[in-house]
């Protein structure tokens, strides 16, 4: 199973694309990266990334909220399809938010259709492993592709210290490494492992069959995927230790708004150019008119 060979309806193109199996055997990284919405996903794509995701961490960076266990299937449903509607070329992944495949085999199923009918998904993505599994094999027998995800679990954090590394003594570490062992078997297309040694990831990595996506995990891994807004330095804050901006997001926007505010106050916008004309007789006959009311 790959992400290509999905039976969803949508992504016109992204079947003729190389598949994350195949990048993965070929060596050559993969790029996957987040959207959450219209342009996201189309600068996404312009850049030419293999695969994106509208992550659940949309609750974080896009809804405001402190947690991703706050956003609901109906919220991230609206954002999953507004980012299908930017990507045509590549295959889109939807995280299933929390609370929404949990509960049983027929929930997880339902909720994983709703984000391939509703939302365009070419695979949908869920958190842990143990009592997943199951979850998982329900889902790709239902024909939908899953990619697994393991390490630092975002919906199982509670408070803020909780976002930290995984795997860094022996029975966590091996744990996540059966873990995604367990995963690869329960049909997985890939596996995104997150903030975890580069030397645990390369471990896993040599010891499962599907595509690696790590994010804070190293570089013996098949892929990357970091989230648009940390990427492009969109957010406020503290970014986590693995996080590199390649641009300054927020600095240029705010800069922009302001500048504009500025012109506005000074009278310097809106300039000729940007007002529309009227025929003098027009305004003329316009002036008559009002003149006699
Ligand atoms: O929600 C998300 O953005 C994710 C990535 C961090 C992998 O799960």
């Amino acid at each position: 199973m790959n992400l290509a060979s999905r039976t969803a309806p949508s992504a016109a193109g992204s079947s003729a694309l190389p598949t994350l199996a195949t990048l993965r055997e070929r060596g050559v990284p993969i790029v996957m990266l987040t959207a959450y919405d219209y342009p996201t996903a189309r600068i996404a794509q312009a850049a030419g990334v293999d695969v994106v995701l509208v992550g659940d961490s949309a609750a974080n960076v896009v809804l405001g909220y402190g947690s991703t266990r706050e956003i609901s299937i109906d919220e991230l449903l609206v954002l999953t399809r507004a980012a299908r509607r930017g990507v045509d070329a590549v295959p889109l992944v939807g995280d299933l938010p929390f609370g929404s495949y949990e509960p049983s085999d027929d929930v997880a199923v339902a909720t994983a259709r709703r984000f391939v009918e509703e939302g365009g998904c070419d695979a949908v993505k869920l958190e842990g492993a143990g009592e997943m599994i199951p979850r998982v094999r329900a889902i790709v027998a239902a024909g939908i592709p899953v990619v697994g995800h393991v390490g630092l679990l975002p919906q199982s954090v509670v408070t803020p210290d909780g976002y930290r590394a995984q795997g860094r003594d022996v029975e966590q570490a091996l744990r996540i490494v059966e873990d995604s062992i367990a995963l690869d078997a329960a049909g997985c297309a890939a596996l995104v492992v997150e903030a975890v040694p580069a030397a645990v990831a390369a471990l896993i990595t040599a010891r499962v069959s599907i595509p690696v996506i790590g994010i804070g995990a190293g570089s013996q891994v098949d892929g990357q995927v970091l989230v648009f807004h940390d990427l492009l330095g969109l957010g406020e804050g503290h970014a986590a230790k693995f996080v590199q901006r390649y641009a300054e997001g927020r600095t240029v926007l705010v800069d922009g708004a302001r500048r504009w505010a500025e012109d506005v106050r000074a009278g310097r916008y809106p300039a000729a150019s940007h007002t529309y004309a009227i025929a003098p007789e027009t305004l003329a006959a316009i002036s008559e008119r009002l003149g006699r009311v």
